[in-house]
């Protein structure tokens, strides 16, 4: 198998926590040749730990002549540093959200088709086994009517599934970067939202929507698909106190069913909990996600049914693979032996602007 040459741009908790160990841990798939951060601080601590040459800019990584680049920078940088390795030829592994505004995700379009090189999108979520399984159980079902998709998201953040990582948070970024990723953002939320939104609703915007529920708007859309089913009109939106939470409500189609999903932050609070419920007259799914920093602990699959009274709960656990690893090595096989990239920029261009539908209709809420 082909081993790639593969730098990493942007070195904060999820290259610290996935990514760099990720990719260190499958040698025979990946070479990393070098990380790019502009905390020197974060260079120092990563070069010590694994060897791994560092420098201060995407541009310097960039000249070590990588086969491929993954993208982990704030989100504001995304567009512009994809675009970059494109034009340079290189594969590219992007971190959600793929970026804010479509008209961004028009131009990597534009330079994927281009260079003619994989992009992925880190949906690693779309990897995990018992998330396939349901797709797969969902898919084989006689046909019935899927009545109704919930989501529900109670989430400390990563602090509580960190701590026991060695993970260096960077505090000597310079502030003019850290000014300028902030103007970028404002800017690129404004344009996807088309206008000046106010300050709540482009903090509900780029934070719970676009970095949180935009993993399970793009998982909802996988298991709609398998359901031979597909969302329709967003009916209503809201925002939790900007950034505290939001929440969506959507119909399904062909037929008269919804999909309510939330995500609130319970930042002091040591808990994390992530439930996907598939409604069923006869069946009732249920997908409950772990943290996902915490490796290799199986997402909880649920299938009920009942005879009368008697109810039949079947627990599945197809595997413990880590869906953070499976993502890097399908990237790989996409690139190397041409399999088919699972989450495209279509996809992730597909979620952002549903997320600006959502949007939208939360600030007039
Ligand atoms: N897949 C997931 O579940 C998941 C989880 C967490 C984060 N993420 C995504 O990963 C990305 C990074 O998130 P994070 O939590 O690691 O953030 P972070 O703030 O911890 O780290 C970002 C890093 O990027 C660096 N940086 C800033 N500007 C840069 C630039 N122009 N070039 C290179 N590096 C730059 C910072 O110094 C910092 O080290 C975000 O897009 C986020 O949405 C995805």
């Amino acid at each position: 198998m082909d081993q790639l040459r593969v730098g990493i741009v942007g070195c904060g908790l999820i290259t610290q926590v996935e990514h760099l160990p990720n990719l260190l841990a499958l040698p025979e798939l990946f070479k990393v040749i070098g990380v790019a951060d502009p905390s020197a601080k974060v260079r120092a601590h990563l070069t010590d730990r694994t060897g791994v040459a560092s420098y201060a800019t995407a541009d310097e990584l960039f000249g070590q002549k990588p086969d491929a680049v993954v993208v982990a920078t704030p989100d504001a940088y995304h567009a512009d540093i994809i675009v970059q390795a494109l034009a340079r030829g290189f594969h590219v592994f992007t971190e959600k959200p793929l970026c804010y505004d479509v008209a961004d995700a028009r131009r990597i379009l534009a330079a994927r088709n281009k260079a003619a090189r994989v992009v992925q999108v880190g949906y690693m979520k779309r990897f995990d086994p018992a998330y396939r399984a349901l797709c797969d159980l969902i898919a084989a079902r006689p046909a019935g009517p899927l009545l109704a998709v919930t989501v529900d998201v109670v989430d400390s953040d990563a602090w509580a599934y960190v701590a026991h990582r060695d993970l260096l948070t960077p505090d000597d970024v310079p502030a003019e970067l850290v000014a300028e990723g902030r103007a970028r953002r404002q800017a690129q939320v404004a344009a996807a939202l088309g206008g000046a939104p106010d300050a709540l609703v482009a903090r509900g915007f780029a934070g719970p929507f676009c970095s949180s529920l935009v993993h399970d708007i793009n998982l909802v859309q996988g298991l709609l698909e398998a359901a031979g089913t597909r969302l329709g009109a967003p009916v209503g939106a809201a925002f939790i106190a900007g950034d505290t939470g939001g929440a969506l409500l959507a119909k399904l189609e062909p037929q008269d069913a919804a999909i309510t999903m939330s995500w609130v932050a319970a930042p002091k609070v040591a808990y994390y909990s992530e439930r996907i419920s598939l409604v069923y007259a006869d069946a009732v799914y249920e997908l409950r996600f772990p943290s996902p920093y915490l490796n290799h602990q199986p997402t909880q699959l649920f299938e009920r049914r009942s005879s009368g009274h008697h109810l039949t709960e079947i627990a599945h656990r197809p595997s413990y693979a880590e869906p953070f690893i499976e993502e890097l090595k399908a990237w790989h096989a996409a690139i190397t032996e041409g399999a088919v990239v699972v989450n495209t920029v279509e996809q992730a261009m597909a979620d952002i602007s549903l997320l600006a539908q959502f949007a939208r209709l939360a600030a007039v809420a």
